[in-house]
């Protein structure tokens, strides 16, 4: 069941209960979901994602799975029963992945998590892709892969904000776009490089905004947060 409207999803990159905790009882699942990735899950495990499922929240699974069909297909299995909201996967898995997963997961009568696919890590560059013998332009790699995942019946991709409106028109506005390297206007960037403010981001069509740093250390995560939903919604 959708227990909020907001576009915000909320990075946990610590790695520490008590940190998350204490960063989520400040938050409400009114204003953001959350989003666990390979770390949190590493040290705190399902427990912590049935703890914040509890608490309210939608969460955002990001263990960007990539194994043999089975294998990836049994472990979104496993986050529907966990009772994700939503769960990524890589293109680069292959067609056969992909659709072993979508296929178990057209199955499933009821609420089931959103199923994302990751087309290239962004911290990939285009020398990376020939050392792994892709000679392929990084956009048009990345474009294929999208329409990869659209076809093998993903409901989207994890895309920059400058990515989405190409693949908006290209894949359909339906094709769901959640993008990170989100920062506010006085935000400093940290590590990330191509960068959008969340209005910009949801101005170029973005559905959901993933956004760590620039919620999770503020003084005051809830009044960002809230702030940031007023805007995106003017
Ligand atoms: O703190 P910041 O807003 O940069 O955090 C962004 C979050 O989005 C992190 O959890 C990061 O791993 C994730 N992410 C990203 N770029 C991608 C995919 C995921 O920054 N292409």
């Amino acid at each position: 069941m959708q227990k909020t409207d907001s576009k915000i999803i909320v990075a946990l990159d610590m790695a520490n209960e008590t940190e998350v905790l204490t960063l989520t009882e400040q938050l409400n699942p009114q204003q953001c979901r959350l989003k666990v990735g390979k770390a949190l899950f590493v040290s705190c495990g399902t427990q912590i994602v049935k703890r914040l499922i509890k608490d309210g929240f939608d969460v955002f699974l990001d263990l960007k799975f990539h194994d043999i069909p089975n294998t990836v297909t049994n472990a979104c299995l496993a986050a529907q029963a966990l009772g994700a909201w939503m769960v990524n996967v890589h293109c680069l898995g292959g067609r056969r992945m992909l659709e072993s997963v979508a296929n178990a997961y057209a199955n499933i009568q009821g609420d089931k998590p959103l199923l994302i696919a990751v087309t290239l890590l962004t911290s990939m560059q285009q020398q990376d892709l020939t050392d792994i013998g892709i000679n392929t332009p990084l956009g048009e790699q990345a474009m294929l892969l999208a329409a990869l995942a659209k076809d093998t019946g993903m409901d989207g991709v994890v895309c920059s904000g400058h990515e989405v409106t190409s693949i908006k028109q290209q894949l359909g506005s339906n094709f769901l776009c959640v993008t990170p390297g989100i920062r506010l206007p006085d935000n400093s960037h940290d590590d990330q490089r191509r960068i959008m403010t969340p209005q910009q981001a949801i101005r170029a069509g973005s559905d959901y905004l993933v956004i760590g740093r620039a919620i999770t250390t503020a003084n005051n995560p809830s009044m960002v947060c809230e702030k940031i939903n007023v805007d995106i919604n003017k």
